[in-house]
């Protein structure tokens, strides 16, 4: 616990990233009412439409001030047209870049149903699977695997002979993702929804791949360490097909880097759409937070998106920060933001278009500000 206020380094990015992130500070505004802002925010440009503008991804000191901070928050990064010389998206800087350099090995995705979100199915809005059977959270590497930059092309005579990704697992990113997955198990007040056991599982391609049976040995290694945690494995095909038949089975599930980052888009559809899906960017120093919806450029400038994936993503932050510096004032705002969504979802949803409703991007941001002001402090 501390008296200053905690630094919150914050990056728009691109497309519709200003647009939800604008109703973050919002929200984040009506929660500081009433006494000293326990938060501090600070915008800093960058992305790739800054690199269309200014040839550069983004300036020195906002790199820097990513790295002082108590915590990032980051809307979206990416734009048609926006690569750097290297082929890589324009912004890279932003995400990759700083899951990499801020050493941020876990990415948190919590998936949980909120009574009155609705699945969006073949073009139409149904409630498919029920709230109370849908709350998982998937923890996904985020430093290695298909993701490591040893990668190239083989091009002889100008032309493109071979393509080549590198898949590295590692002792140490394995064992450090995998144990945090455990310590959130353990930390999780109800198990898995089908029966409240307390259940981590391992999914990957293990009959298959050798860095899968890799990271399932470690797997079973981390495990001894958490002999209250039940062991789950899967396969990461049948994993597919169990997620959306099954939901209540899982609890928290680990994944490697890219099987994660596919099948938390998945998991998404049972959330109610990526316009609810948060991701926690964390390291044993650093937090990144952030939306994982992208910046669909389709829909930039219309203030049409939903915006709660941001406020899922800010109380994820306030969440980790109040954990990190034992601050329960922090916990204590989290718990408000939470019952502030979950109440505003119980009434109506989001009403954004994306849920079949006709609301903006700044009408639900207005209608959780207005929760929020009405929840106790
Ligand atoms: C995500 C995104 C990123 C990823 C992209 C934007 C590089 O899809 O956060 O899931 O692949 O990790
Ligand atoms: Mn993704």
């Amino acid at each position: 616990m501390r008296s200053a206020a905690y630094e919150i380094a914050v990056f728009p990015g691109d497309g519709t990233g200003p647009e939800v992130v604008r109703e973050g500070e919002k929200v984040l505004g009506a929660l500081a009412e009433g006494g000293p802002s326990p938060w501090r925010l600070t915008r800093f440009p960058g992305g790739g439409q800054y690199f269309l503008a200014t040839g550069r991804e983004w300036e020195p000191e906002a790199a820097e001030a990513a790295r002082r901070a108590d915590a990032i928050l980051l809307g979206a990064v990416g734009w048609p047209g926006a690569t750097l010389p290297n082929g890589d998206i324009a912004g890279r800087a932003l995400v990759l870049g700083l899951r990499e350099g801020l050493d941020l090995y876990a990415n948190v995705r919590p998936c949980k149903l909120y009574p009155g979100v609705k699945h969006r199915i073949s073009g139409e809005y149904r409630s498919v699977w029920a709230p109370d059977r849908v709350d998982l959270v998937i923890v996904r590497e985020n430093t290695e695997d298909l993701y490591t930059p040893a990668r190239g092309r083989l091009t002889r005579g100008g032309e493109t002979e071979v393509a080549i990704d590198t898949r590295i697992i590692t002792r140490k990113g394995a064992e450090r993702v995998i144990r945090r997955a455990f310590q959130i198990a353990a930390a999780r007040a109800r198990g898995a929804p089908e029966d409240g056991v307390h259940r981590v599982t391992c999914i990957d391609k293990s009959n298959v791949m050798e860095g899968c049976r890799f990271f399932r040995e470690t797997f079973d290694r981390v495990a001894a360490e958490f002999p209250s945690i039940e062991r789950d494995y899967a396969y990461v095909d049948a994993f597919a097909q169990w997620l959306v038949r099954n939901p209540e089975h899982y609890d928290v599930v680990v994944a490697t880097n890219m099987m994660g980052d596919i099948v938390t888009d998945l998991a998404a559809v049972l959330q109610g759409g990526m316009g609810f899906a948060a991701g926690a960017n964390v390291g044993d120093a650093h937090g990144m937070f952030e939306p994982v919806h992208g910046s669909a450029p389709k829909y930039a400038g219309k203030n049409q998106v939903n915006p709660y994936a941001t406020f899922f993503a800010i109380e994820q932050m306030l969440r980790w920060l109040g954990a990190r510096h034992r601050d329960e004032r922090l916990v204590r705002q989290a718990d408000r933001l939470e019952r502030a969504l979950a109440a505003t979802l119980a009434d109506g949803g989001s009403g954004t278009y994306d849920q079949g409703g006709t609301a903006t991007t700044s009408d639900a941001g207005d209608r959780v500000a207005a929760a929020v002001r009405g929840e106790p402090r």
